[in-house]
């Protein structure tokens, strides 16, 4: 008979409070019941970026209010859930501690059993949760902490072909956002700023084209654009909107370039070791940017490879994904007890070599 489990999650690990229900039948496609997230955006407003100690404050006041709001929207009681799954890391140390004191005060409370979640896994195996992807396939994994393409061979084994040596995508968003003055999280104020500008009116280096393999490296091109901004600001004492449109949108072309590229090389790497499943998916923060998502899905089509990414609010942090990378541990018997600790740091694929930088935010994702 078809087994039904129903799982809350609880995601905390940076700058949102976040917490869902997910329920899956065996054979049919999950159904996400519940998925409430409280984002800090404003809270951190003034510092220019996450301040992880005023992070950690308002994640211990507002999990409580998540979890109620999400078995709520659930029509849910605790006693009615399989499972209780919480991000463990990795992330901002504060608030993953946060999370996992939360989720096991209720699975103490409530009799449930706890499973820890790795917060990479849940964006890695979000497309399973939206499309039902089957293993294998390769992941374009880019947030505002990290960068890497990952072959995702099941929900516990991630094999890693590439990623940033410096700083994330999202991190060079969010920084070259700020050097021209645009409101914080830099992404989607680039990405809005860009429509009206010139992606050819600087010109923006492509780093790491010229090294082999699926590597890449984004501080170079946050530095170029500040040079850029530099020398508009010294040539007319400041920069008029159009300046920040035409930089926003050079910036966002060199990205989507350098990204595009390397997944070639991913694609070509994966295609090699996995022929029979040619399928890619990309997921966080920065894939919820429309011209690198139109640029992947067009170099996938080419290559007669399927693309998957998931909706905008599915790609940024949330609990959703928590709990679905939680039901996939659950059915394979993976249940942690009341000593799960979180955990700062927590490569997907142990086995790869330690990246020097994976975004100078820490190890969030
Ligand atoms: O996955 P995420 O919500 O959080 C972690 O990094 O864990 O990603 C947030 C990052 C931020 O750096 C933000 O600027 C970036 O994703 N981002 C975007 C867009 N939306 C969010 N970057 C480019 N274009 C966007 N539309
Ligand atoms: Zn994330």
């Amino acid at each position: 008979m078809a087994q039904t489990l129903t799982i809350l999650g609880i995601e905390s690990s940076c700058d949102d409070t976040a917490a869902a229900v997910v329920r899956h039948t065996d054979g049919n496609p999950p159904e996400i019941l519940s998925n409430e997230v409280f984002g800090q955006t404003e809270l951190h407003a003034d510092f220019g970026g996450v301040v992880p100690e005023i992070a950690a404050r308002a994640h211990a006041e507002k999990l409580d209010v998540m979890v109620e709001a999400a078995l709520e929207g659930a029509g849910l009681a605790l006693a009615d859930l399989d499972a209780i799954a919480v991000t463990a890391g990795p992330g901002l140390i504060g608030g993953v501690m946060s999370g996992v004191m939360c989720a096991k005060g209720l699975a103490a409370g409530s009799g449930k059993p706890l499973v820890g979640v790795n917060h990479l896994a849940g964006h890695a195996l979000t497309p399973r949760l939206t499309d039902q992807l089957e293993f294998p396939y390769l992941m374009l994994l880019v947030s505002g902490g990290h960068c890497q393409f990952l072959i995702a061979h099941s929900a516990t084994k991630f094999q890693r072909l590439g990623g940033t040596i410096d700083d994330a995508p999202g991190e060079a968003f969010d920084k070259v956002a700020k050097l021209i003055g645009l409101p914080q999280p830099g992404g989607p104020s680039i990405e809005r700023a860009a429509k009206s500008g010139d992606p050819k009116s600087h010109k923006l280096p492509r780093p790491l084209l010229d090294r082999e393999g699926c590597d890449m490296s984004f501080s170079g091109l946050k530095t170029a654009a500040l040079r850029a901004r530099d020398a508009l600001i010294s040539e007319q004492g400041g920069l008029h909107p159009q300046d920040q449109a035409d930089l926003s949108a050079s910036f966002q072309a060199a990205v989507t370039d350098v990204l595009t590229e390397k997944t070639r090389r991913a694609l070509a790497q994966y295609l090699t070791l996995e022929p029979n499943m040619p399928a890619i998916a990309v997921a966080g923060g920065v894939a919820a940017n429309q011209a690198i998502r139109a640029s992947l899905s067009k170099l996938a089509e080419s290559l007669g490879v399927v693309f998957t990414a998931p909706p905008l609010t599915l790609c940024t942090d949330n609990a959703a994904m928590i709990a679905w990378a939680g039901m996939e541990r659950f059915r394979l018997g993976l249940i942690d007890d009341l000593t799960l600790t979180a955990r700062p740091r927590w490569p997907l694929d142990s086995a790869a070599p330690a990246m020097l930088g994976s975004g100078k935010k820490g190890a969030k994702a």
